[in-house]
């Protein structure tokens, strides 16, 4: 860490249509920041920065792109984020998980830039938890490889690199990406679910990720990361915080123990990992799970949920 030198004001985000790009793009902004957000299938309008639409998975791209848009950091969302797709198409997951990242921390590395990628807690096969940054990877899935790949390439191509091990939540374009949102919709139209209670994370509210994200790129911080929630928790207990903050009735929540019902992608049981390092830089522990509910129905309240969904071009 180093911290004299310049503060990125000009980021570049790719997968700003995804949960994490258009929260973590809105933040950059509020902060007084210039964003330019890449998307590619979903088409933004109306948003308080500039979008390009552009398929990460054609490496030659990246170049260029650098060359023309000259942002002074780069924050890399995009992934192929849902494990059964991975599974199913693991040569694409294998291009945009592993191949893309590396390729744009090369290019940055080229242009002494910082690098920011975003990994996963799936990375670990839950045999243990707590795990440290040290820790060596175990993944299960193809998702979970992919990624743990990239955070290989990413650190041999750009040393200085940030790679963020996240697990996140909080209010997306679609209304329906994040498992908060699942809960949160499931609970008010009065729909039972089923809440797994040996299935252990970390969750982080996106607003928050988004703004330890930004704090971390300004202090340079460098290697890898776990920046996820200071609790660990099961998916159940999550889902009844959720109906708690919200007064929805907890009862329609079953508790149950995972299966895979139909599932190919191997998940990890405990994906809890530890943030004393995050601490350190930070000055102190992320926040917990009651501070992330608190402004994520505060959030609601303010009508964010309505806010990002007009940036959505419908059918897009
Ligand atoms: N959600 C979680 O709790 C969680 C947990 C652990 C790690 N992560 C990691 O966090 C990061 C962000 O996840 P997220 O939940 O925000 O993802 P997401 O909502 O699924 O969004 C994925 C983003 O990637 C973009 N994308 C997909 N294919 C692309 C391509 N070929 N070229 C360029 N962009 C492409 C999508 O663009 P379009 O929609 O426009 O096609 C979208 O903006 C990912 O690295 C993910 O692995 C997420």
């Amino acid at each position: 860490m180093t911290a004299n030198k310049p503060v990125p004001q000009r980021i570049l985000i790719t997968g700003v249509s995804g949960l994490l790009g258009i929260n973590l793009a809105l933040e950059a902004v509020k902060q007084g920041r210039e964003v330019v957000g890449l998307a590619n299938s979903r088409t933004l309008q109306n948003t308080p920065f500039a979008v390009r639409a552009c398929d990460l998975t054609d490496l030659s791209v990246i170049h260029p792109l650098l060359d023309e848009l000259r942002p002074n950091a780069v924050v890399h969302c995009a992934a192929l984020a849902n494990l059964e797709v991975c599974e199913s198409q693991p040569d694409l997951a294998q291009r945009l998980n592993t191949e893309t990242p590396g390729r744009l921390a090369a290019e940055t590395a080229r242009r002494h830039i910082p690098f920011v990628h975003i990994s996963t807690d799936a990375v670990f096969n839950g045999a243990s938890c707590n795990y440290l940054e040290t820790d060596p990877v175990s993944p299960l899935s193809i998702y979970a490889r992919t990624k743990a790949e990239a955070e290989k390439a990413v650190l041999e191509a750009h040393p200085d690199a940030l790679v963020a091990r996240v697990n996140f939540y909080g209010w997306s374009l679609s209304g329906q990406r994040s498992l908060a949102e699942w809960f949160f919709n499931n609970l008010s139209g009065k729909r039972q679910v089923k809440g797994f209670t040996d299935v252990f994370f970390c969750p982080m509210l996106v607003n928050d990720l988004a703004g330890i994200l930004l704090r971390l790129l300004d202090l340079h911080a460098g290697g890898i990361y776990h920046v996820v929630g200071s609790e660990c928790l099961s998916k159940y207990a999550f889902g009844v915080a959720v109906a708690r903050a919200f007064d929805l009735d907890e009862n329609l929540i079953t508790p149950v123990t995972a299966e895979t019902g139909g599932l190919v992608a191997r998940r990890s049981p405990n994906m809890c990992l530890n943030t004393e390092k995050l601490a350190r830089t930070l000055g102190g522990p992320p926040p917990g799970l009651a501070s992330g509910m608190e402004r994520f129905t505060r959030l609601y309240r303010e009508g964010y949920p309505e806010t990002l969904r007009a940036f959505n071009q419908p059918g897009s």
